[in-house]
Formats: structure tokens, sequence, C-alpha cells
């Protein structure tokens, strides 16, 4: 039976600890590219693609997101009584009315794995994505659209890959391939969690894309803790490949690494540019300051 995805899963109960110390009483998924917080962008990205249950690990410190994904009455009825027709219309945006919010509390940070395996009770039997909105792709197409299209043609779990460089493969699940299925597809043979770059068998990286069969719940629940004493989603793949076929998806798009300072400065300044109101303003300023670079 073709099954469709309809269900995607956004693991946002992190620490955040590399931007502390904004993260401490905020979710770093709120902090925002230009004037959208991270994990707006994610929401956007999963409802292209077919979602329509949005299922959010939250833990403490998340409240932020609930809200940001509220009605509220109050602040719509100010701008309505000062005519801001267009800022109405941008808060009204933010979720379409077919779209169901679920939030499940992950009740510390043990792990992506154990955040994605806190989602079990509302996904079933059914197959599902998995957003990790720190990853911010700019792509023509979404790239959860990209991996959904594999996935409707193959029916079988994608990961979303990407060639990094050698002396960064510690920071990555790190896949092999069994065999080459299509143009930038590939049939997985192993994966492994942060290998050293003298030890990772290639430099293709999983990176917060995932779209994943039900079967992975049952892989979840029995691994221990892995890399960094945390339950790892990479081991459970890794468990998953042996009874199914797992497929990489080299997806088409620019990723910024926004759960870095770095990549979130670079996100900032080239969405800035191309921002319809801004760009230009931004550009011609960024251009003043190009003389005086060290
Ligand atoms: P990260 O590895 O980026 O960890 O998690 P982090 O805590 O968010 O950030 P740092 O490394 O301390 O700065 C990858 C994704 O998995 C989620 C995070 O929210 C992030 O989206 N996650 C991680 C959970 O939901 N629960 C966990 O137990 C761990």
């Amino acid at each position: 039976m073709t099954q469709r995805v309809k269900v995607a899963v956004f693991p946002v109960a992190g620490r955040g600890t590399r931007f502390l110390p904004v993260t401490k009483a905020s979710p770093k998924e709120m902090l925002p590219i230009v004037d959208k917080p991270l994990i707006q962008y994610a929401v956007d990205e999963a409802l292209s693609a077919g979602a329509d249950t949005l299922i959010f690990i939250t833990g403490s410190s998340k409240r932020a997101i609930e809200d940001h994904f509220d009605s509220n009455p109050e602040l719509e009825a100010v701008l309505q009584a000062q005519g801001k027709q267009d800022l109405l219309d941008t808060l009204r945006g933010i979720l379409p009315s077919w779209a169901s919010c679920v939030y499940i509390r992950q009740p510390a940070p043990l792990g992506l794995g154990h955040a994605v395996l806190c989602a079990q009770p509302v996904v079933g039997d059914a197959p599902f994505m998995v957003h990790l909105a720190d990853d911010l792709i700019d792509a023509k197409v979404p790239c959860l659209k990209q991996m959904v299209d594999v996935f409707d043609q193959h029916q079988v779990s994608v990961l979303g890959v990407q060639n990094v460089p050698k002396q960064d493969t510690d920071r990555y699940g790190i896949v092999s391939l069994e065999r080459s299925v299509a143009p930038r597809i590939g049939k997985m043979s192993h994966i492994v969690e942060k290998p050293k770059p003298d030890k990772a068998a290639s430099t293709l990286a999983v990176v917060g894309r995932y779209l994943l069969t039900s079967a992975i719940f049952e892989d979840l629940s029995k691994i221990g803790k892995g890399a960094g004493g945390e339950i790892q989603l990479t081991d459970g793949i890794a468990r998953l490949m042996q009874r199914q076929p797992v497929y990489s998806y080299e997806f088409e798009g620019k990723r910024y690494d926004c759960g870095s300072k770095l990549g979130y400065l670079q996100a900032t300044v080239e969405y800035g540019l191309k921002h319809p109101n801004l760009g230009p303003e931004f550009a011609h300023y960024l251009r003043t300051l190009v003389p005086k670079l060290p």
C-alpha cells in the first residue's frame, strides 16, 4: 500500500548551549532570520511538503514556540484598531487553519533519538518527517518536498545529506553508500555519529532533514546511550538499516548551520540581502563596510 507523508516532527527540546546566554530563557528555534523565527521557516517547509500535522517535541524554556503558533486576539484587536491590515495578515498567515499543532514535552534533553521517540504516540504507524529548525535550507523546491518526492517513488526512509569538509565529519552523522539508486539518491550501508576525520568513511553528512518509516520507533526504544551520552537518532537509523533499506538524498539548495553563530550570521546576511524591502538598502550598507574590513 502506498503511504503518504502528512506528519512532521520538530524536535526543539535541546539546550542550545552554543548560543548561551540568549538561550538561557528563550528557545534557539525562536532566533529570527530577518523577521521570521527559525521554527517558522521549518513549519513553512513542512507544510509545503504536504504536512498537515505538526508535532513539536518541547522542553523547558520553550513556551514561546507554542505562543508563536497560537492566535493572539488582543494583539490582533490592537492592529485592527490601528488599521495595520498588512501586519494583521502576516500574523494570521503564520499557520493555515487546516494545520494542527501537537506539543509533546520531552522530560529531559536525553538526545535527538529520544526526542523523536517521544512523538510515537501521535505518529503511530505513519511515515513522518523530522525537521531540525537550526538547519536552515534555502532551496527553490523546499528540501522536505524534494525528499517526499523520493519517498513517494521508493516508499523507504530517506535522509537529507550534503558533502561537508573532511575536517568537519565529527560534527555530523556520516553515511556510506552500498550503491547508487538514481542521481542524488543512494542506498545506505552504514551511518556513524560524529566520526573523527581520519575514521570517517565518507564526507556525506546528514543535515537535519529525515523522512522515516514508523519502524524506527522500535529501534529507538531498543538502543541505549551513544555518542555524548545521548540517545542518538543516528544509532536508531543504523539499527533500522539492518531490516529496511534507508536511502540518502543529496538535496538541492544551500544550507546554513544556524545552530552555530557563524552559520546564523551568514544566513542573516544572505536572507537580509534577498529581502524584498530591505535588500537594496542593506546591500548598500554592506558595500560601505567592505573597504573597512580587516
Ligand atoms: P543539537 O545537537 O543542535 O543540540 O540538537 P542543542 O541542544 O539544540 O544545541 P547545542 O549543541 O547545545 O548548542 C539538534 C536538534 O535536536 C534537538 C535540538 O532542539 C535541535 O533541534 N534536540 C536535541 C532535542 O529536541 N532533544 C534533545 O534531547 C537533544
